[in-house]
């Protein structure tokens, strides 16, 4: 065994694409809704433009993987789908080789999840196959990617299924340590960093987690969803690391920034994180785990 880094894997999370299309009489309650909170708060906060910027520095980091952890869209319009695939181009263009999944926003009305949108725009950078699903980076590293998202009528809910935990259970078995595992919700309710309102929690939550903590392997749980960066030691499992990742190009307020992303490094033995932060320009610090 030594402690040098094996693979190393850019976090990118809430991308957040979006397209105005405001007629409320053309369109479904929920979308509708949803417009409206995007008109009244989210206004000032997504800078489309910013994106390709930001992926000109990401280039510069040298780490060609990368792994999505959801919310590339804001609505789960077909516009907004189309700017996440250009996107997706060209960061594959520019030789970062990505894999993507789905957050709540990515099947945010029930007809987007009928009709399975995100495969079909962004399913060059997904197995194809149903998650959970396993990969592994050039070094071997596994990663496990997890299903955690559902469309809902108003609250903000994901899920894992009983059935999808048994399967992740199963793929944890077969993995060496250690090993990332992606999400698009937290596992954990709440850390210094953020908390989680019960209708933004995922269903099932607590019995992945203990599935993570009772296999014994050294593991980095990753996700978005809650917009703000966090890497906490889980408080019951000593094997669980969770880290959050803010929005790529996204204004935050609470943590003075206005884009970020994670680089993360593995070892024979553990990880660690470096975050990227954009404000006034970037910088990159090491993330201590608390
Ligand atoms: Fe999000
Ligand atoms: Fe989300």
């Amino acid at each position: 065994m030594t402690d040098a880094v094996r693979d190393k894997v850019l976090h990118i999370a809430d991308l957040h694409f979006w397209r105005m299309k405001f007629n409320p009489f053309k369109q479904l309650n929920k979308r509708a809704l949803g417009n409206l909170n995007l008109l009244l708060r989210r206004r000032h906060e997504f800078v489309l433009e910013s994106a390709e910027a930001h992926l000109a520095y990401v280039q510069t980091v040298g780490v060609p993987d990368a792994i999505f952890t959801g919310d590339f869209t804001t609505t789960s319009l077909p516009e907004e789908f189309a700017l996440s695939r250009v996107f997706m181009q060209q960061a594959a263009d520019v030789g970062l080789r990505s894999r993507a999944i789905p957050g709540n926003h990515d099947v945010y009305t029930f007809a987007a999840k009928r009709q399975d949108a995100f495969q079909y725009y962004l399913g060059e950078w997904t197995s194809g196959e149903t998650l959970p699903v396993l990969y592994h980076l050039p070094g071997g590293t596994p990663v496990i990617l997890v299903p955690t998202v559902c469309p809902n009528l108003l609250s903000s809910k994901g899920t894992i299924r009983p059935e999808e935990i048994d399967r992740t259970r199963s793929l944890m078995e077969t993995v060496d340590s250690p090993v990332i595992v992606a999400g698009h919700y937290p596992l954990l309710t709440e850390t210094p960093a953020y908390s989680l309102t019960p209708g933004r929690r995922l269903r099932g939550a607590d019995t992945l987690r203990r599935v993570l903590g009772e296999s014994g392997k050294t593991v980095l749980y990753i996700c978005g969803h809650v917009h703000r960066f966090s890497y906490v030691a889980d408080p019951q499992y000593a094997n669980i690391r969770h880290l959050t990742t803010g929005t790529f190009f996204g204004r935050n307020h609470a943590q003075h920034r206005d884009g970020e992303f994670s680089e993360l490094h593995v070892s024979d033995t553990a990880f660690s994180v470096f975050s990227h932060i954009h404000a006034d320009g970037w910088r990159r610090e090491a993330a201590p785990c608390t």
